[in-house]
């Protein structure tokens, strides 16, 4: 038996179990997905005693994502963002990527969106604003970044490459822009958004990395305003679905994934 896991600290209501196991069971795979929750200080000995153990893979989420960067050989991906989620223990090393910016561009995709030579806004530059901004100036977007804290946004800019920053005071830029993302967590279970209506439009494509509630108020204004809408639901599965690949180097079963997320979710 196969097993892989997430290592976070919380990591008590995660969706990442139920999500995949139902790949496994769709295609056969002897494998279990269990979740770990060590001490914020024992990351180090937890990856080197999955290595050790013979775990397969492993997802990382909060709050250890940039700590294993430094614990594993990240592809380069993973190091220009500055973050690892998926650990890949089946070579020689364990091999450290980030399936979250593959989350973003997979989502669009699968919706039919395009995002070469498009101008997209990127809301927020912490740790998911990394992955989304990186994500889709590789898809070959014009990316702007607006983050509450301006100079976040300039830091982030100026990783990337190429893109332009501000405060919120910047989301004017969604009116002639054709793809906009939430990075920041305003939503999380509150009837926040953090784009003002007004700047929203029928020729938007939408996608929130909030994920609870699957509607979020950003999303619905957007979908009122006429624009596609992409919920953070989709992200969460293409993150586990490029995660399974890696692993398994097989296709991963991607209705079976999402039915076993939306199951859970409201
Ligand atoms: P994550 O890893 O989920 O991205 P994070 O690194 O803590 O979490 O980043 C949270 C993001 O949400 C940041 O962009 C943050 O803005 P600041 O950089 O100014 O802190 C943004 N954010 C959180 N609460 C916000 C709020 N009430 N209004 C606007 N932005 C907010």
């Amino acid at each position: 038996m196969q097993v892989f896991g997430l290592v976070g600290n919380p990591v008590g209501h995660s969706l990442s179990p139920p999500m995949h196991e139902a790949a496994y069971d769709a295609l056969g795979i002897d494998a279990r997905y269990v979740t770990f929750e060590p001490a914020v200080d024992d990351i180090g000995r937890a990856i080197d005693g999955a290595d050790a153990l013979g775990v397969t893979g492993l997802n990382v989420t909060i709050p250890f994502k940039q700590r294993v960067l430094d614990l594993v050989d990240p592809d380069p991906l993973a190091a220009r963002i500055g973050a690892v989620n998926t650990v890949d223990f089946t070579g020689e090393r364990p091999r450290g990527y980030n399936t979250d910016a593959a989350g973003v561009t997979r989502s669009f995709a699968h919706h039919d969106v395009p995002l070469d030579g498009r101008d997209a806004v990127v809301v927020g530059a912490g740790g998911a604003g990394r992955a989304v901004a990186f994500a889709l100036a590789d898809s070959g977007c014009d990316v702007h970044i607006a983050n509450r804290t301006a100079e976040k946004a300039a830091e982030l800019a100026d990783a990337v490459g190429g893109a332009s920053a501000g405060g919120l005071d910047t989301l004017d830029r969604v009116r002639d822009a054709d793809v906009l993302v939430n990075a920041t967590s305003v939503g999380m279970e509150s009837d926040e958004s953090p784009v003002p209506r007004e700047v929203l439009h029928p020729a938007l494509a939408v996608l929130d990395a909030v994920y609870s509630p699957v509607e979020t108020r950003l999303l619905r204004e957007a979908a009122e305003a006429g624009a596609t809408t992409i919920d953070g639901a989709w992200m969460l599965l293409f993150q586990g679905v490029e995660a399974f690949e890696r692993w398994t180097g097989e296709d991963a079963p991607v209705d079976a994934m999402n039915g076993a997320l939306r199951a859970r979710l409201s």
